[in-house]
């Protein structure tokens, strides 16, 4: 992938800056993190920004050690965010905020994940196989005659929220809100908007809940094959195993959104890393296009290298030393999974795409845990049969010379380009 005028900058300040001058939130860090990474895995695998005054964890067994021990590095960071009056005043318009899966801390968060287990179990995904891979093939058709397409937008963004439509049990049409409102929810985390965009963002979430809200009381009379469904209708269980009450609004809210937000953006970067890797690694193209049950090695190997979620928020609940450096109680701690899938003491060589390494299955972009990805099978499914499907239906894909400008969404949330325009030989 050529280098855009900005990784140049960021390669430049990744070698020459003392790593106390280094932002994580300047456009350098999030269009090019990998200088930035391997030089604070090497010095200081637990860092504290001097500007932000978090502490941001980027060696994968420190990483590690925090996902081994929610106890003390806690989920519920939602007093990191949010904090601004005017988003406030926005919030207090709607239903209260409450953690559960990705805020959550033991012992409720175990008694959501268990939950959600019945709604997203391995067969349900599996059964999921068909109808993936006929959207798949259906968005492959709008273009395939054209010889070019912008993947992003043509792509990973209508199949994974289209997925996530069925999967929820909502209307597909409805996808483009979903979109809006994955990107909203985003801005929360990114750091990196101005305030109006925040207010904006903060007022789609007020949408959201008034859209999923209805969905609830329907499925909750109507109960059908879905996850709302099964959301709608399920018991939360106390820790004996008993049946204690049914999920509450803002509980049932805060469920969905996550389950409508984290996977569409990742998957969707995802899609248009691997197939940036393919394009830039013929030689494994050809080896997967020539036996696809290689492609799942590849998916493992991709994520590894996009880490499309790149980290997520912890507070510490005491003070604790790792590597060397000690946490006060309360502190933010930002775990960097994109950084510790390229730490040289666990991955070697761990900028290169290496289908065949040894330890594939460690990689941690989808952390480590607790708090372990809850629809990562899903995610490889889609990353596996669009895969599949895009190699055997874009001959001599390319990039469209001139089209791209390489730019990665401005976001420390999420990691991925902007656009990703190919061409190929038309069908
Ligand atoms: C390539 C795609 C994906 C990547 C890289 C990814 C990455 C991650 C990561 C790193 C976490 C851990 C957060 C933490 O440790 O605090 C996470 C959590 C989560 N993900 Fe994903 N994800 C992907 C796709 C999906 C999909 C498709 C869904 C749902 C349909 C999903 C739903 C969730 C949920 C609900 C959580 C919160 C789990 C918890 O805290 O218990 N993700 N994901």
């Amino acid at each position: 992938m050529p280098e855009s005028a900005l990784d140049v900058q960021a390669r430049q300040q990744a070698a020459t800056l003392p790593i106390d001058e280094f932002n994580p939130f300047s456009a350098e860090f999030v269009q090019c993190p990998y200088p930035f990474y391997a030089r604070l895995v090497k010095e200081a695998p637990v860092w504290k920004a001097p500007i932000q005054g978090f502490y941001l964890i980027t060696g994968y067994e420190e990483v590690m050690e925090a996902c081994r021990h929610p106890e003390i590095f806690s989920s519920d960071y939602r007093h990191l965010f949010n904090r601004k009056p005017e988003i406030q005043a926005i919030l207090a318009q709607g239903v209260p905020e409450v953690p559960t899966l990705g805020t959550g801390d033991p012992p409720m968060h175990k008694r959501y994940r268990a939950l959600l287990a019945k709604a997203f179990t391995a067969p349900r995904v599996n059964a999921m196989g068909d109808t993936i891979n006929a959207t798949v093939n259906q968005l492959i058709d709008a273009f395939a005659g054209r010889g070019e397409v912008e993947l992003h937008a043509e792509f990973g963004m209508p199949l994974t929220m289209q997925i996530t439509a069925d999967q929820l049990g909502v209307p597909r049409e409805d996808f483009r809100k979903f979109r809006e409102w994955s990107e909203a929810r985003i801005v929360q985390f990114s750091f990196m908007v101005p305030l109006e965009a925040e207010i904006e963002a903060t007022k789609k979430r007020l949408d959201f809940q008034k859209y999923f809200t209805q969905r609830f009381a329907e499925k909750q009379a109507n109960p059908t094959n879905d996850i709302i469904s099964v959301l709608a209708t399920a018991k939360l269980e106390d820790d004996d195993g008993k049946e204690m009450r049914s999920l509450t609004l803002p509980e049932f809210l805060s469920i969905a959104e996550q389950l409508m937000t984290a996977g569409n953006l990742t998957t969707t970067h995802a899609i248009c890393a691997g197939m940036v890797m393919l394009i830039e690694n013929p030689r494994v193209r050809e080896e997967i296009t020539a036996d696809p049950t290689k492609v799942k090695l590849f998916v493992e190997e991709m994520v590894r290298l996009s880490s499309p979620g790149p980290g997520y928020w912890r507070v510490t609940k005491e003070e604790v030393t790792l590597a060397g450096v000690t946490i006060p109680k309360g502190a933010p701690v930002h775990l960097r999974f994109a950084a510790g899938n390229r730490d040289t003491r666990v991955f070697k060589d761990p900028d290169r795409l290496d289908i065949h390494r040894e330890n594939l299955s460690s990689q941690m972009a989808f952390s480590y845990g607790e708090h372990y990805c809850a629809g990562a099978v899903l995610a490889k499914k889609e990353l596996e049969l669009a895969f599949k499907a895009l190699l055997a239906r874009l001959p001599n894909v390319r990039f469209a010379p001139g089209k791209n400008d390489w730019s990665n969404i401005q976001s420390f949330a999420v990691h991925g380009l902007n656009h990703l325009y190919l061409e190929f030989d038309k069908a």
